[in-house]
């Protein structure tokens, strides 16, 4: 067996150990290439008469993070197929000892449950997280995973899909071991004793294991993991039981359509028989695969990934931050505060008074309390992290911050002068953000001495919990200043974005045109309820008027006055004092039991209608939804064709990360490709005629995508295969996005 640096799997043979190690880079995702490699090297000592075990290996960053994402658009794998390998393991003459480092997720992690036994390093991560795909384990990790670890947890696992430590893993029994090295000499070792069964008896995770009332045996009696039986017999004494234990998690599963085929399979694996089940799971995995729900998460990995490398940001020009500063202690500026410092980085608080700074800081305080009740935080890390948080009255608290995030209210002459102060405080190197959610950053940073160091860092509330931050591109914003941004928001564990300058960015510009049309729909004849279900039937977790409620109607009101905006319904509600939620009543009314239809809203609606002069009729659900999501992609396509995102996958992202646009429909962008471009462009037509509003009529970009399409029978998905391309690419550059059609 000769092996060569380029091999996706090398092979050792070291005192009758095999070792074999994959290193298919980036992460042995198991393609066709690797999977082809691995079945001809443990096929090669198979047939080796002198070796005594396998150990199975990977990579320090990566055991495996499963199967190849990019090959499941193309059909079921070929030969030889991930169930296949996972046999041969299962069965190979000579225990193989999977060793994990890095990540051994989905089928990585099947690969190694077939595996006689595992040992894993320390900072080993483990996991199922097909699900957020919107697949199930499809090379028998239904039917291992409860045999190893019990169904509960693995109903966990599987329909929570999330990672979890090694030392986790020894406790729930999918571990044998956690060794400093297990790719090394120790764990050779500790696969020379397993297939000795000559381990200490003492110390049953070292080559023994103990079953049941104290009888040891050495661990390469035991069954092959399909056969193991004693976690799952109470499960199987008691139908039903698996359904019971994951109706919580499917209550809130965001793929309820992957969650209930895990369920079904992980059933029959445990209620039936260990083949029964692999029998369900693979058919369900085939089906989900082939879903359009798991596409639309597939386009959403890779979105996510494409949106880690805008396009000219220098990930090098990024400056360290090692202290940071927060202006203004409000829900936003305390939620920062907070993100900030949960990633280590002390950060310091400015506010004009003292006691808007005990108020915020009060906040700050409750909510960890409450997460530390929740048990998401233990006690010693909310204590570490408040210790993080400083609080002053006085701009020169930021004299040594590397970064200052203005979070004051929303006003371009408070920020203006804010930014004004800040640039006379901090030091000349130093990066200022703001954290504005429709202002010019541009007009923000003209106040300053060195614009070049402005950019927008738009965090969604609670900016300790949501994941999306939008990093607005200002027309000076240089390439330090962007990168520095950029790299903080990963570091905090956040999904940033790079937007351009224009209102709302991107997220809350179509989430305007959105409001838009739901505030139409009402005066043209539908109710708030009935909106609002035509959303969560799409799949999202509340519709407009159920989440203005919760948000408070309030706030718009303002805005909307202040700029000279009207929206009848939502003024004439707010004129009511019908704030929402915080008032018992909004678009609907609420007591102790919840949200309930009001007539009283119904009638006030009807009376703006009449007093209008808009006729009332039934509006079908279909028009409906099409009204609020049609014009959100229009203006996803003015988007792209302005530059304002980068590619169509940026807007899914934002989407999906930022407004709970439901993964499984892969955002906005993704949908009119579903839908189709040729559809979408003749309903926009059709609902500019109908409600005379010619801002509906489709946009340059959106209406030659939607002529391509129609023309063409490769599908021409201007907003680009995977969300990778930009209309204006598609079109050939922003000159052309206005232009007639290239
Ligand atoms: N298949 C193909 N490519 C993959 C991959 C996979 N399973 N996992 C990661 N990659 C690629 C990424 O696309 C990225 O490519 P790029 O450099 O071209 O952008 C590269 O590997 C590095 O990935 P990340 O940028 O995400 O690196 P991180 O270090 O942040 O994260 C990771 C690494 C934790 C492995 C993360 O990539 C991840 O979670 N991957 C997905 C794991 C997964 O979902 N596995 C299940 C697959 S489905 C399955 O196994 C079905 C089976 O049951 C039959």
């Amino acid at each position: 067996m000769s092996n060569s640096s380029t091999d996706p799997v090398s092979v050792e043979i070291i005192d009758g150990v095999a070792r074999l190690t994959m290193n298919h880079p980036p992460v042995n995702a198991l393609s066709l290439r690797l999977r082809k490699a691995l079945a001809d090297a443990l096929s090669a000592v198979a047939a080796d008469p002198g070796i005594t075990a396998v150990l199975l290996a990977g990579q320090p960053k990566a055991f495996s993070a499963g199967a190849d994402i990019s090959e499941f658009g193309a059909g079921a794998g070929s030969p030889p197929d991930l169930p296949t390998l996972v046999a041969m393991v299962e069965d190979f003459p000579v225990p193989v000892i999977a060793a994990l480092t890095g990540v051994a997720l989905g089928g990585g992690l099947e690969l190694a449950m077939a595996a006689a036994a595992r040992i894993a390093a320390p900072d080993a991560r483990l996991g199922l997280p097909e699900i957020s795909l919107g697949l199930l384990p499809g090379a028998g990790g239904t039917g291992r995973l409860p045999r190893l670890v019990g169904p509960e947890r693995a109903v966990e696992m599987i329909l929570g899909g999330q990672q979890i430590s090694a030392d986790q893993g020894l406790r729930d029994g999918l571990l044998d071991a956690v060794l400093a090295d297990p790719t090394s000499e120790e764990g050779l070792l500790w696969a020379t004793g397993f297939a000795q069964g000559d381990g200490d008896p003492s110390q049953p995770s070292v080559g023994v294991a103990s079953h049941g009332e104290g009888t040891i045996e050495p661990l390469h009696r035991r069954p092959p993991t399909r056969q193991r039986e004693d976690k799952i017999a109470a499960a199987r004494a008691n139908p039903g039981s698996i359904a019971t234990l994951a109706a919580a998690r499917l209550a809130k599963a965001k793929d309820p359509f992957a969650a209930r085929a895990a369920i079904d399979a992980i059933t029959a694996g445990v209620e039936l028989s260990f083949e029964e089940g692999a029998r369900v799971e693979r058919e369900k995995f085939e089906e989900r695969r082939a879903s359009a729900e798991s596409g639309a998460q597939r386009h959403l990995f890779a979105a996510e990934r494409a949106a880690r490398k805008p396009k000219n940001l220098d990930p090098r020009a990024a400056k360290h931050v090692a202290r940071a500063g927060v202006v203004g202690a409000g829900t936003m500026g305390g939620g920062i505060a907070m993100a900030l410092a949960a990633a280590g980085i002390p950060v310091t608080i400015v506010e004009a008074e003292q006691q808007a700074l005990d108020r915020g800081l009060a906040r700050v305080r409750e909510n960890l309390t409450r997460s530390v009740e929740h048990g998401s935080r233990s006690e010693s890390d909310a204590q570490n992290q408040l210790a993080l948080i400083g609080t002053s009255l006085d701009y020169a608290a930021f004299a040594d911050a590397d970064l200052v995030i203005e979070a004051a209210f929303e006003d371009l002459q408070v920020k203006r002068d804010i930014f004004a102060t800040l640039d006379r405080h901090v030091r000349p190197d130093a990066v200022l953000a703001s954290n504005t959610s429709y202002l010019d950053i541009d007009q923000i940073a003209a106040g300053t001495a060195h614009p070049g160091r402005v950019l927008g860092l738009h965090f969604f509330s609670p900016a300790n919990v949501m994941p999306l931050v939008e990093v607005v591109r200002g027309a000076k914003t240089d390439a330090q200043t962007l990168a520095t941004g950029f790299a903080l928001a990963r570091l905090i564990g956040k999904t940033p974005v790079v937007v351009g300058v224009c209102h709302g960015f991107v997220g809350n510009r179509m989430l305007e045109v959105r409001s838009q049309q739901a505030e139409r729909l009402l005066l043209e004849g539908a109710l708030p309820g009935q909106v609002d279900k035509v959303l969560t039937d799409f799949g999202f977790r509340m519709g407009p008027f159920a989440m203005g409620d919760m948000a408070g109607l309030d706030i718009g009101w303002r805005n909307r006055k202040a700029q000279g905006v009207k929206a009848p319904v939502s003024d004439a509600l707010c004129e009511a004092g019908r704030f929402g939620q915080k008032t018992g009543a909004g678009y609907y009314a609420y007591d102790g039991r919840g949200r309930r239809d009001d007539a009283a809203v119904a009638e006030l609606i009807a009376g703006i209608s009449a007093s209008l002069g808009v006729p009332r009729r039934d509006i079908s659900a279909e028009e409906i939804l099409e009204r609020l999501t049609f014009p959100m992609i229009n203006e996803g396509a003015r988007i792209l064709a302005e530059g304002i995102a980068d590619r169509s996958g940026d807007i899914d992202v934002i989407w999906v990360k930022g407004y709970n646009w439901p993964a499984y429909r892969g955002g906005p962008m993704w949908y009119a490709d579903q839908v189709g471009l040729p559809r979408v462009a003749a309903r926009l037509r059709h609902y500019a005629e109908q409600t005379e509003d010619e801002s509906l009529r489709p946009a340059g970009l959106l209406a030659r995508g939607a002529d391509d399409d129609g023309a063409s029978t490769a599908g021409g998905l201007i907003f680009g295969a995977a969300g990778q391309g930009s209309g204006q690419e598609a079109l050939g550059g922003p000159a052309a996005a206005n232009g007639p059609a290239a």
